[in-house]
């Protein structure tokens, strides 16, 4: 909530025509503090899984009994599956991530040195799938130190406040939510300066503020996180029909559209 701009039925649409799926995805919007009977009243209706997005994925975390690693370390949820009478509670946006890293952008995480923006449930959602991939020397840094040294005790990460982040990072990940506002995280530019630097958030031209910003500061490369929608959304897709759908295609005409 809010939903009306969610590319989700567009990209389900398009994965389940290639596939020759008979699927029907719409948009839901749930009041805020009614997810629960949102969801209940979804698949007493016959639905038969959900895609959760903001501000609901702890709410779908409670809702559902049953988690798969990665929205049991992250406590968030963001794809449902109902498994007969059981509904488990599944997180592929750490998977999106790290597909889109390595898979599209061909961007190495093995032993790569991986700084992370921001302390809230998108940060927390990818710490996991990254350690997996590799990632080494993993770093939380944010506005507010304190959260972010509650987050990286979590996971026996490190962390930083923003302003002592210094440079030498393979990777920076953006996932604050500084672009909804059209800011950039307080960064020092020198930070990410020869860092390939990605924004989990997206823009249809790929230009979100950090990624324009990381590029003026002399990063060596920068993407914005519209691969990493199309990927969670794939898994997402993975998970309830049983066929990994191809991607690329998809990407490309979102990239098209802009
Ligand atoms: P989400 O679930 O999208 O992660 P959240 O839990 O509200 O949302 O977390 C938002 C994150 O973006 C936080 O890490 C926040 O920093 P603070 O903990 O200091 O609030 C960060 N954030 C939001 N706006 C920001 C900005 N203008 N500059 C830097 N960090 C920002």
């Amino acid at each position: 909530n809010p939903v009306a701009h969610s590319l989700s039925p567009v990209i389900h649409a398009r994965f389940a025509a290639a596939c020759g799926d008979d699927l029907r995805y719409d948009k839901l919007e749930a009041p805020v503090g009614g997810f629960a009977a949102t969801a209940d009243a979804f698949f007493a209706g016959g639905g038969r899984g959900l895609n959760v997005t903001l501000p609901f994925k702890t709410d779908a975390w409670r809702w559902t009994r049953e988690h798969d690693e990665a929205a049991a370390e992250a406590c968030a949820v963001n794809t449902i599956v109902k498994d007969g009478g059981r509904m488990r509670g599944c997180n592929t946006d750490g998977m999106g991530l790290v597909a889109d890293l390595t898979a599209n952008l061909g961007w190495p995480l093995r032993d790569a040195r991986v700084l992370l923006l921001g302390a809230g449930g998108a940060a927390a959602g990818v710490i996991g799938p990254l350690r997996r991939a590799g990632a080494r020397a993993l770093t939380v840094a944010n506005r507010t130190e304190a959260k972010a040294r509650l987050l990286a005790e979590r996971f026996g990460v490190a962390a930083l406040g923003l302003d002592e982040v210094g440079a030498g990072w393979d990777l920076i990940v953006n996932g604050t939510s500084a672009g909804l506002g059209g800011a950039t995280p307080p960064l020092a530019p020198a930070a990410v300066a020869g860092s390939r630097c990605y924004d989990m958030g997206y823009a249809l031209d790929g230009a979100t503020p950090f990624c324009r910003w990381a590029a003026r500061a002399g990063a060596r490369a920068v993407s914005d996180g519209l691969g990493m929608l199309v990927e969670q959304a794939a898994a997402a897709f993975a998970l309830w029909r049983g066929v990994a759908p191809s991607t690329a295609g998809v990407l490309a005409a979102l990239r098209e559209a802009a």
